[in-house]
């Protein structure tokens, strides 16, 4: 393709520009997009699309593609749950989202199992002032909704699956929520905890706000690894948040690896519930009385699940 048909292509399918980006680490970006129009109107936990062209260069080192005939002319999307830095540049709690940009929390995904990974090898080659495609619907159930001003709130993630729990962390704080919050992340390596810094700051700001962060892969932690669901199991969630984790006062939020979160499936010849083996958080939690939301029953429950893949 000429530059000058990817100039015209761009120019006929991008709508935002990136106004800032940060790498905590070279496969991990926060990056904020200004659209041309007003920020959509929406809710923290929320999500978004973002969407570079097939012609765009891909980061080295990633899985080569099989572009079939016409792709080169197509646009990937892919969903992205909206993040949030909390404080501002000065540091600040600021009392109202950004009106101007939507952060993002994005990790480069080399190599997949069922088809190369399309989009992030491209995210990763964009620098500030670039242009791209920002969805114009915000969407999705992920959000604090449900919660009283004194529940409990647990945010529990891995990987990039705390960007969610962050702007809707930023909206309980701005708030001055009264339960206590605790947010705990898992991922492979300390360099891999993009917001780690902000998190140990606000535990000192906030009493009634704990961080717990799990490494995987780190040379102290490798053989002795402790998830997310160990956490729960072994009683420590509980004695960090110095209360129990009562059902009828307490909402737990899930986001990032499937296997973390445990989602049950209906099995077709018998109709039972099955859960995932071994043992996610949903079904750990459901053994101590608190209920998965059921969106295609519309039944809210205190559980609340956003999967990425
Ligand atoms: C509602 C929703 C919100 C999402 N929010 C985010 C977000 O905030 N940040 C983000 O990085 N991704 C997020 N994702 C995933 C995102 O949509 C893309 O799938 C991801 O960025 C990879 O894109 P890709 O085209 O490179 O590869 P894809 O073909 O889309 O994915 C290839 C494989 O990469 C793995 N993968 C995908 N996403 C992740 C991830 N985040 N962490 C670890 N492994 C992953 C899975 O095994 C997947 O099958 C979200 C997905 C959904 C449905
Ligand atoms: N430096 C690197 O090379 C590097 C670092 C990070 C990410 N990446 C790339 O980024 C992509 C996403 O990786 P990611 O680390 O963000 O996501 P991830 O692979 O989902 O891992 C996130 C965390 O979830 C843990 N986990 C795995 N299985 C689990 C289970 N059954 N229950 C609970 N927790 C579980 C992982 O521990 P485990 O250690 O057991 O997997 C890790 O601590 C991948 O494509 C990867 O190649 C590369």
């Amino acid at each position: 393709m000429t530059t000058d048909e990817i100039a015209e292509l761009q120019r006929k399918n991008y709508n935002a520009t990136v106004a800032s980006l940060r790498f905590p680490n070279p496969e991990l970006m926060i990056v904020r997009i200004k659209p041309d129009a007003p920020v959509a109107s929406h809710r923290a936990g929320q999500y978004s699309t973002l969407g570079l062209g097939h012609w765009e260069p891909r980061a080295p080192d990633c899985q080569e593609e099989n572009p079939k005939p016409g792709d080169e002319k197509k646009l990937i999307r892919r969903a992205y749950s909206i993040s949030c830095s909390i404080l501002d540049d000065q540091g600040n709690l600021p009392a109202q989202a950004n009106a101007e940009w939507l952060e993002f929390y994005i990790v480069l995904v080399r190599k997949a199992e069922k088809a190369p990974p399309a989009l992030t090898p491209r995210l990763f080659m964009l620098r500030e002032g670039a242009r791209i495609f920002l969805g114009e619907k915000i969407a999705g159930h992920f959000t604090l909704e449900p919660v009283k001003p004194t529940d409990n709130v647990i945010f529990l993630s891995t990987g990039t699956g705390e960007a969610p729990h962050n702007y809707m962390l930023w909206e309980l704080l701005a708030k001055g929520h009264q339960g206590k919050i605790l947010a705990a992340c898992c991922v492979r390596y300390k360099q891999d905890l993009g917001y780690a810094g902000i998190h140990d700051e606000l535990q000192t700001r906030y009493p009634n706000y704990t961080y717990l962060k799990l490494t995987t892969r780190e040379s102290d932690t490798v053989n002795q690894k402790v998830y997310i669901q160990d956490l729960i199991t072994s009683g420590q969630l509980e004695e960090r948040l110095a209360d129990s984790l009562d059902p009828a006062r307490t909402h737990v939020y899930l986001c990032g690896n499937p296997k973390m979160i445990g989602a049950a499936e209906i099995d077709k010849a018998s109709g039972a519930t099955v859960f995932p083996q071994p043992p996610g958080v949903i079904e750990i939690l459901s053994k101590r009385g608190f209920q998965a939301d059921q969106p295609s029953l519309k039944l809210k429950g205190n559980i609340h699940v956003e999967e990425y893949w």
